[in-house]
C-alpha cells in the first residue's frame, strides 16, 4: 500500500517535510494616515485597524518596528479633494509629510506609497474624468507628478494602484529623468474589479460617487488577461509584480510566479480581513488559525511578499 501517513506521525517529521513557511519578513503593513490632528478612528468594518493623524501615528509605528515588520504601505486621506486630486503632488500634502516623518524617525522602516487618486478626487475615481470615464493618458501626467513628489519626500518604493495603461513606463521614465533611477516600483499588475475592497473604501473614503471601476480594474473572470497585463508591467520595468485581491486569486499568484522572474506580491485586501474577523467574532471559526492558514496559502501559491492588515497579529504569532 502507498503510505503517506508515515511522514505525518510526529511534529518533528512534519517540520522536516514542510514545504512552505511564513515569516515576518514577508509582510507589508498598510497604514491609513489622515490629515489633521488628534485622530485615531477605528474602522468599523476592519476591527483592529485605525485611521491615524500624524501626531498619533508613533504608537502604531513603534509597534510595527518592535514586531520586526520590515515595511509599511501608506494611504493618505486628505482634508480637501478636487476634480483632479491635485493634493497628491502637494509637497506639504499628507503623504509627503508622512513619508518625511517616518523616514526621519524610523529610518530603517521601509516606506512604500500607494500611488492613486481615488482618495483625493471629489468623484472618487482613480484619475481625471473625461466624458464619464477616466482619461488614461491625461491621468498618466498626474501620476508622474505624484510619484516625483513622493520621491522628493524620501519614499523607498512606489506602488501605483490605479490600473492606467502605461503607468509603469511613465513612472520609470520620470524617476530616471529626475535622479531617482534607484527607486523601485511595485506594480499593482493584476488588480481585479473586486467587491472585496468594500471596507477599504469606507476606511479611505474612496468609493466612486458614480459608476464603478470596471473600465480600468480587471474582470474577475479573466486569467489570460492577467498574464498579459503582468507582461506589460514586467517589460515596462516594474520591479515587483502584485496580484490583488489574494485569497480568491491564488491561481493568478501561481501563474505569475511560474511566468515571471520577479518577486511576486499579493494584497490580502480589506474584505478578506473583514470576513475572517467577523466570523471569528461570532465564534464560528478560530480567527488566529484561519488567519495563519490563509497567509500560508498565499505563500504556497507563490507570493514572496504579502500586504496584509493581519501583519501585526501574525507577527505576534510568528515571534512567539
Ligand atoms: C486604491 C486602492 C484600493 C485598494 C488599495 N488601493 C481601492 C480600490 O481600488 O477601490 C484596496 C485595498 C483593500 O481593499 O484592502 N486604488
Amino acid at each position: 500500500m502507498f503510505r503517506t501517513r508515515r511522514l505525518r506521525k510526529t511534529d518533528a517529521i512534519r517540520k522536516l517535510v514542510r514545504e512552505t513557511s511564513l515569516s515576518v519578513n514577508d509582510f507589508i503593513y498598510p497604514l491609513f494616515i489622515e490629515e489633521g490632528t488628534n485622530i485615531e478612528t477605528e474602522i468599523v468594518s476592519m476591527p483592529g485597524i485605525k485611521r491615524f493623524s500624524l501626531d498619533r501615528i508613533a504608537i502604531e509605528l513603534d509597534e510595527v518596528v518592535a514586531l520586526k515588520i520590515p515595511a509599511v504601505l501608506l494611504f493618505g486621506i486628505p482634508s480637501t479633494k478636487d476634480d483632479e486630486g491635485t493634493e497628491t503632488w502637494n509637497e506639504n500634502g499628507i503623504m509627503q509629510k508622512a513619508i518625511r516623518f517616518i523616514k526621519q524617525n524610523y529610518p530603517n522602516l521601509y516606506v512604500i506609497t500607494d500611488v492613486c487618486f481615488c482618495e483625493y478626487t471629489s468623484h472618487g475615481h482613480c484619475g481625471i474624468i473625461h466624458e464619464n470615464d477616466v482619461d488614461n493618458d491625461a491621468t498618466l501626467v498626474n501620476i508622474a507628478k505624484q510619484v516625483i513628489s513622493h520621491a522628493k519626500a524620501g519614499v523607498d518604493m512606489v506602488a501605483p494602484s490605479g490600473m492606467m495603461d502605461g503607468t509603469i513606463d511613465m513612472i520609470r521614465q520620470s524617476l530616471d529623468n529626475s535622479g531617482f533611477a534607484d527607486l523601485p516600483i511595485m506594480a499593482y499588475s493584476v488588480k481585479y474589479a473586486s467587491a472585496f475592497y468594500g471596507p477599504f473604501r469606507d476606511a479611505a473614503d474612496s468609493a466612486p460617487t458614480f459608476g464603478d471601476r470596471k473600465t480600468y480594474q480587471m474582470d474577475p473572470a479573466n486569467r489570460e488577461e492577467g498574464l498579459r497585463k503582468a507582461t506589460f508591467d514586467d517589460e515596462e520595468g516594474a520591479d515587483i509584480l502584485m496580484v490583488k485581491p489574494a485569497l480568491s486569486y491564488l491561481d493568478i499568484i501561481r501563474d505569475l510566479k511560474n511566468n515571471f522572474d520577479r518577486p511576486i506580491a499579493c494584497y490580502n485586501v480589506s474584505g478578506e480581513y473583514a470576513m475572517i474577523k467577523a466570523a471569528a467574532e461570532k465564534g464560528w471559526i478560530d480567527g488566529e488559525k484561519v488567519m495563519m492558514e490563509s497567509l500560508l496559502s498565499m505563500k504556497r501559491a507563490g507570493a514572496d511578499i504579502i500586504i496584509t492588515y493581519f501583519a501585526k497579529e501574525a507577527a505576534k504569532v510568528l515571534n512567539k
